[in-house]
């Protein structure tokens, strides 16, 4: 997605924020795009408070001076605003390319809207091509992955379960010191049955299958802002 649509999608979000809200500040770089306006108009006066799903996400809202706060002081948002890796119909949506998956859906599934922002590229009819983020605990890597393919197996899926590396090539970490399997299914028809059977796998903390947590999406694209509801 090149920069002004991200900035297009970021600042098309805007519209939906109020004075006075708790916010859920997404990962990633169509995320970063909102928080940036939004920083802006907190510059201005708008008054909110956000929930940073991410390290990264916290620092830059605090270097834009927009007041932080954690869900063990609100425990509930008015609304999340963050960015997908893919877009399937019913706003089932792939998140995790940027591993921030876990602390994106606890702010999401507290928040009483989230919406999604992206280009159009991210909008597909079939989610999978885009690997699937699975956050694992590092004690029994090993094991866990073999229940994930065999689960995902049962599902009539198959492809490549590998662990996210650096690029110096040490395990990826997470925020909160797990590790990520990227799932190469290619096609996931059926995405409810395997986030059941992802969550019943011990050693699995989360995985980026969001399904019923979006409700709007801005998609922006050169020829301008689309809007899908769920
Ligand atoms: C972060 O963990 C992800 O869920 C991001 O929301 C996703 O990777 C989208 O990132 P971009 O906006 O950079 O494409």
């Amino acid at each position: 997605m090149s920069v002004d649509l991200k900035r297009l999608a970021g600042e098309a979000a805007l519209a939906h924020v109020e004075s006075g809200m708790r916010l859920g500040l997404g990962t990633g770089s169509t995320a970063e795009a909102f928080v940036r306006a939004l920083g802006a108009r907190v510059a201005e006066g708008l008054q909110v408070v956000g929930v940073p799903t991410s390290d990264r996400t916290a620092a830059l809202a605090e270097s834009l001076s927009i007041p932080l706060t954690t869900l063990e002081d609100v425990t509930e948002l008015n609304l999340t605003i963050d960015g997908a890796d893919e877009i399937g119909p019913d706003l089932v949506l792939i998140k995790g390319g940027g591993g921030a998956l876990l602390r994106e859906k606890i702010v999401a599934a507290a928040s009483r809207k989230m919406i999604v922002i992206a280009d159009g590229s991210k909008l597909v009819q079939t989610i999978g091509a885009f690997p699937l983020p699975i956050e694992v605990v590092p004690f029994g890597l090993g094991s866990t992955t073999l229940k994930i393919e065999a689960a995902a197996q049962a599902l009539g899926l198959q492809g490549p379960v590998a662990l996210r590396r650096t690029s110096e090539g040490a395990p990826y970490l997470t925020d909160g010191g797990h590790f990520i399997l990227d799932a190469s299914f290619r096609r996931i028809p059926d995405p409810k049955a395997l986030a059941e059977a992802l969550a019943t796998i011990p050693g699995v903390v989360e995985h980026g299958l969001f399904i019923g947590l979006a409700s709007l999406a801005i998609i922006a694209r050169t020829s301008g802002v689309e809007t899908i509801s769920r």
